[in-house]
């Protein structure tokens, strides 16, 4: 309806203006600059549509509206329990926080190939199942592409409709006909609003056509899904913007050649951002994962040199996870050194740490860290059972087997308390490490073998001694 009225209606495309608004500092200009002439910063004019005369609220109606707005007591205030609309996954459901609240809007967000549209197809494919119309709209792949799909997975149905198009008045022309329930749109960087001049994916493009989708999403009391992508530094590539603009953000992680998918809560209005969900991608699409411990430990426990089993918490779950630590003679070229699955500055940050306060020489040898099954660790506790990685492999003496670590190392090498000892030692038993060791907790009821420094915990298993004969052989 808007569509048609704004192709053949010449007065509005003439009289519908954009503007470039800079995103630092607010400044406002008729064109283009490279460079903002207030706040003297580049790159940050964004395209906006300026509000057509029509579409601005009289001064009568303004007043009107004014005098409505009265406060309420918060004593006459209910609390009331928002229905959720359940999938068929619980990992799913439990990072919304028990389902998917109707007429939310939610950002999904992963680097390419992490499986966003695998995950949303099959949410939009379940919530049909349930009798709830779902819209899937494609911008990136053809109709028949997701159809493919749709017959490989097993996902067909007659609830389920599929739209290939771009153009963002085209798709609200087609949810305010079809009305779905849910409408996913794959992705919010290639739908762009065909006034503006500047192209899909902007800033300015990912603002207004996401603005224009949610304001027809919450009229409606639809339920609308944006895949957005991110880039390989963790940024969502544009809509970053639009993170105020959604009930909830969730973020799809892990590496595209390993199994293991971990989905986040980073902001979540109907529900708390501590749950994570777990899936595995197989050939038949996303499947939860029910026992991760299989993926993030290696298939045999037996003690291995440069292993070792970190206990942590993602979210309010607690995890389990193998770090392996390689440290290699390199006497030809710059020393390298690789982080897989950790933050390669909390890695340089401990080298630093057993270099200084261990004496443990690390300048001519590369060290390459990597957590098994794919995982992207943020936690500091993941600190201690790195360096004891690297100490084992520069002293080629494994670490004992059965026996797990958590802790967060500072500056001076003392091991730092983190938060939930007792949940991560309780997982860690429930797996069968019997020997927990980290920081001191004096208020737990758990108990587990206490270090006070990186050195304590290296002279327990013999990690330092064996690494001065190591250095002679060198
Ligand atoms: P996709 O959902 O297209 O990723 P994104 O939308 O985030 O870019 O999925 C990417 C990868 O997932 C692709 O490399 C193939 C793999 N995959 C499977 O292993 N099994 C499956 O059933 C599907 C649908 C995809
Ligand atoms: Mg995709």
């Amino acid at each position: 309806m808007v569509y048609e009225r704004v192709k053949t209606g010449e007065t509005s495309l003439t009289r519908q203006k954009t503007k470039f608004v800079c995103a630092n500092c607010g400044y406002e200009s008729a064109q283009w600059l490279g460079r903002c002439p207030l706040c003297e910063q580049f790159n940050t004019m964004v395209e906006e549509l300026v509000a057509p005369l029509e579409s601005r609220p009289k001064k009568r109606s303004m007043r009107a509206v004014v005098d409505e707005s009265q406060p309420i007591p918060s004593t006459e205030l209910k609390g009331t329990v928002v229905p959720r609309v359940v999938s068929g996954s619980a990992e799913w459901d439990r990072v919304l926080g028990g389902g998917m609240v109707p007429g939310s809007t939610i950002i999904v967000a992963g680097e390419p190939g992490v499986g966003k549209s695998t995950l949303l197809t099959q949410v939009a494919a379940q919530m049909a199942q349930k009798g709830h119309k779902a819209l899937y709209v494609s911008g990136e792949e053809s109709p028949h592409q997701l159809a493919m799909r749709l017959e490989r997975l097993s996902l067909i149905h007659s609830d389920l409709l599929v739209l290939g198009e771009r153009n963002v008045l085209a798709i609200s022309n087609c949810l305010q006909s079809v009305y779905p329930q849910i409408a996913v749109i794959d992705s919010i960087q290639s739908v762009f609003h065909p006034l503006l001049t500047s192209s899909p994916g902007s800033v300015g493009q990912v603002r207004e056509s996401a603005a224009h989708l949610i304001r027809i999403a919450k009229e409606s009391r639809m339920g609308l899904l944006f895949i957005g992508h991110v880039t390989k530094e963790g940024y969502l590539a544009g809509p970053k913007v639009l993170e105020h603009m959604v009930d909830a953000v969730l973020y799809l992680e892990g590496e595209a050649t390993a199994p293991v998918r971990l989905l986040r809560a980073t902001k979540n209005r109907f529900g708390t951002t501590g749950e994570v969900g777990l899936f595995q991608m197989t050939e038949r699409g996303l499947e939860d994962l029910t026992h991760p411990d299989q993926w993030l430990l290696s298939a045999s426990q037996e003690p291995k040199i440069g292993s070792a089993v970190a206990l942590i918490v993602e979210g309010r779950r607690p995890l389990v996870a193998e770090v392996q630590a390689l440290v290699a003679s390199n006497t030809w070229s710059g020393c390298r050194r690789v982080a897989t699955g950790v933050d390669i500055g909390r890695l340089l940050m401990l080298i630093a740490v057993l270099e200084k306060h261990l004496g443990c020489s690390l300048s001519n040898k590369d060290v390459y860290v990597n957590v098994v099954g794919g995982l992207r660790i943020r936690e500091t506790a993941i600190d201690l059972p790195i360096a004891l990685a690297i100490l084992s492999s520069r002293s080629d003496r494994p670490l004992p087997a059965g026996t797990a670590f958590f802790g967060e190392v500072g500056l001076s090498g003392e091991v730092r308390p983190v938060s939930q000892g007792a949940l991560r030692v309780r997982e860690g038993r429930r797996l069968g490490f019997r020997h927990c060791i980290g920081p001191t907790d004096g208020t737990s009821t758990v108990d587990w073998t206490t270090v006070a420094d990186v050195r304590q915990a290296a002279e327990m298993f013999h990690l330092i001694g064996a690494n001065r004969t190591t250095r002679r052989r060198d």
